[in-house]
């Protein structure tokens, strides 16, 4: 189905997501996500794409910069440099498809799969062996803020002003909070979710 191993966006086999089509609106809507964010989104990627991976360099430096996220992707042997590497394939490709997220069924499903990669099946998809079972939540929502702050360098070289600039800063926000919030029902009762 696709070239990134481990990627299973759109794979029919994925459970059936836990959040329906109203249960997005409603979240979108909580969150002061419109459709003017979703076009805001589309002018992000054409001005982020040819620099994604300069900005995988940065976040990538910045988890090798902090043993207390660096953790999550090392065994006993030390940091395993072919479970960073299969991740950043996925990753980059999360940040093109966010970009470009027409939040469908298939969407929601990948959500629900990257949480449970998170915590529940996290190392299931790289055979990695060793590592922690769990991305611990708390980073998870604190590292939200640095994926924020990093694109704006990048979406100042292509936005038409200061306020275009803000606008698809906080567009891309949103779409991270978003996915976050999705991505926490791996963490949760289902009543608590
Ligand atoms: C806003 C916060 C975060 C975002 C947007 C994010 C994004 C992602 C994405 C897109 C993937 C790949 C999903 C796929 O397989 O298709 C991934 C996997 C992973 N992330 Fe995160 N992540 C976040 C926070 C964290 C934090 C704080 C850590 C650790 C300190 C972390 C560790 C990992 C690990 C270890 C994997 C691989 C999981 C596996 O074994 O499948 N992530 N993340």
């Amino acid at each position: 189905m696709s070239a990134i191993p481990g990627y299973r966006f759109g794979d029919p086999s994925l459970p059936q997501p836990t959040v329906d089509g109203s249960g997005l609106a409603q979240l979108q809507a909580a969150l002061l996500m419109t459709e003017a964010d979703i076009r805001l989104l589309r002018d992000a990627a054409a001005i982020m794409d040819p620099h994604i991976e300069e900005l995988l360099d940065t976040w990538y430096a910045f988890v090798g910069s902090q043993p207390a996220l660096l953790a999550s992707f090392s065994t006993p042997s030390g940091p395993d440099a072919a479970y960073l590497g299969a991740v950043r394939t996925r990753f980059a490709q999360w940040v093109r498809d966010t970009l470009r997220a027409n939040f469908d069924d298939d969407w929601l499903a990948y959500q629900d799969e990257i949480g449970r990669r998170h915590a529940g099946a996290k190392n299931q998809t790289d055979g990695v062996r060793g590592a922690p079972e769990v991305v611990p939540l708390r980073y998870l929502i604190a590292l939200i803020y640095p994926i924020f702050t990093t694109v704006r360098p990048i979406l100042a070289r292509g936005a038409r002003d200061d306020a275009h600039l803000d606008q698809m800063h906080h567009a891309w926000l949103k779409a991270v909070i978003l996915s976050v919030s999705l991505w926490a029902g791996a963490y949760t009762r289902p009543e608590w979710f």
